[in-house]
């Protein structure tokens, strides 16, 4: 029997706790990187195109099956899509949905570590004395894994070890014990650090503190629209992207949260919460903050050529902490605790999350103990997450957020949101939508789910292709083919323990639906 009975606490603790897989680092770093390389104002109206047209599609849809899972004790998508039509092959579509989030996770610790270890060093007053190729230096050294960056041997590995056992000890806690407690704290902390940086940023006058420009001309930037360069399909396909990886969608992580539902609970008014909330904290704040602060002190051409030059890392770990200092010691003090602060919660909560499918599978089908789940995915995480550390600067993590945080996204969300309009069938689909609705979802997202929002997903992915044929063929290390390998190995890997885990279900006479 399956050793997971457990449910959310509280409806907030839900809303959060989904609100906190959503918001990450993506958000912060991502985000601003996107808009500024897409054109700014233009990126805008087909971002939020996307998030209307695909994004609460998705959202609806996932949050669905999820429930619907729920109900038959699946938590995690292999069973989850299993339940959900006749045809045995859906279970192996639904291997993204584990193998998403362990690959994602195996970089993203790696990245939310740094930002324990920029905590440590904005406190200790580490970039104070730096100018800004020092800190961009430091940056790079970190992530060579020198044995004397400073001071402290291996200071990356220790950070990236602590990450690990900090999201694994939470994960072992369990849904309201664990997950839900981080998300109540994290999720309103983030909040508040993002407002009273985003106040300083756009607050920032020039002439004062060495600022060139008033921060309120970043803000001018990101929201004037231009309407020539939203014909450009790259710009559709970054938005696109831009808003799977943001919500989380295509994941499988969603649908995991919402299977620990009650078969009656709202999910439509669950998911709009937390889908909103994510914008906000997105566009509102993760506008509000690197975009004005730079443009301030290097004017629109000067964080153009920042993002060229090293991208959304470059402005958040190399540039900012060197901004910070201009402010004075003890501003720079809380800024950088309150930005990197903000990071490590945004990172923890969408972390987390990414755990909790491959906890549930264990538990599923190998009655596993929550402990021992957790402490495997974090093994797990360790070892895939590796070659992300040691090769950082040969490409290795690149390409995991690539293949794994970029193409993968869409090609489950392509068969996910078939499955879900066309086979288990729109009129089904919708009752499960509306079914215990706290809000009248309107029905014109009847005809996006099925028509829409898989012709955009449709597009999406014929015009990745041309990029994907141009990776693959791309001149890489040796390290990068090896970490592909790697990642199809860990699918495959995945599927036989599927098939196994079927195998096991029939012996036993655990149907799946
Ligand atoms: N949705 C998460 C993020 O934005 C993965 O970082």
């Amino acid at each position: 029997m399956s050793t997971n009975t457990e449910s959310w606490g509280s409806r907030v603790g839900l809303v959060l706790a989904m609100a906190g897989n959503a918001v990450g680092l993506g958000n912060f770093l991502r985000f601003p990187v996107q808009a500024i390389q897409n054109g700014g104002g233009s990126f805008i109206i087909p971002y939020l195109v996307c998030f209307l047209l695909m994004g609460l599609p998705l959202l609806f849809v996932e949050w669905s099956m999820g429930r619907f899972g729920g109900k038959y004790g699946h938590h995690s998508t292999p069973f989850i899509l299993d339940t959900m039509s006749k045809q045995s092959f859906w279970k192996y579509i639904g291997v993204f949905g584990l193998f998403t989030n362990l690959a994602v996770a195996a970089y993203y610790c790696y990245l939310e570590s740094w930002t324990i270890g920029y905590i440590w060093h904005s406190i200790a007053g580490t970039f104070q004395s730096m100018d800004q190729a020092g800190v961009a230096d430091f940056f790079n050294n970190y992530t060579t894994i020198s044995t004397t960056t400073t001071g402290i041997p291996f200071e990356a590995i220790i950070f990236w070890l602590l990450c690990l056992v900090l999201n694994t000890y939470i994960l072992s806690q369990g849904l309201s014990g664990g997950i839900e407690k981080v998300a109540k704290i994290g999720m309103p902390l983030l909040i508040l650090f993002g407002v009273v940086l985003a106040i300083k940023a756009i607050t920032l006058k020039s002439g004062s503190q060495g600022a060139i420009l008033d921060g309120t001309e970043g803000l001018n930037y990101l929201w004037t629209p231009d309407f020539k360069s939203i014909w450009t399909p790259s710009v559709w396909l970054a938005a696109a992207g831009q808003i799977f990886f943001t919500l989380s969608v295509g994941m499988g992580t969603i649908q995991c949260y919402s299977s620990y539902l009650r078969a009656k609970d709202d999910i439509a008014l669950n998911a709009m919460s937390a889908g909103w909330m994510n914008e906000f904290v997105e566009v509102v704040l993760g506008g509000a903050v690197v975009i004005p602060i730079t443009v301030g002190y290097f004017g629109i051409d000067g964080m153009k050529e920042l993002v060229n030059q090293a991208g959304g890392l470059g402005l958040g770990f190399r540039t900012l902490p060197y901004l910070f200092q201009q402010w004075g010691d003890v501003l720079s003090v809380i800024a950088g605790v309150f930005w990197f602060g903000l990071l490590f919660f945004a990172g923890i909560t969408s972390s987390l999350a990414m755990g909790t499918p491959i906890v549930g599978f264990l538990q599923d089908e190998f009655s596993w103990s929550r402990k021992s789940a957790s402490w495997t995915f974090g093994a797990a995480v360790f070892l895939l997450g590796l070659p992300t550390v040691i090769f950082f600067q040969q490409g290795v993590f690149d390409e995991y957020d690539y293949w794994v945080g970029t193409v993968s996204l869409v090609i489950f969300a392509l068969f996910e949101i078939i499955l879900f309009a066309w086979i288990f069938g729109m009129e089904k689909g919708w009752r499960e939508i509306t079914l215990g609705a706290d809000i009248k979802v309107p029905i014109v997202f009847k005809f996006i789910i099925k028509y829409i929002t898989p012709l955009l997903i449709l597009f999406v992915f014929i015009g990745s292709l041309p990029g994907i044929w141009a990776q693959i063929t791309g001149d890489y290390p040796w390290q990068v083919h090896f970490s592909r390998a790697l990642l199809l190995g860990v699918w495959i890997a995945i599927a036989l323990l599927v098939a196994y885990a079927y195998r096991k279900r029939q012996k036993e006479g655990r149907f799946t639906s």
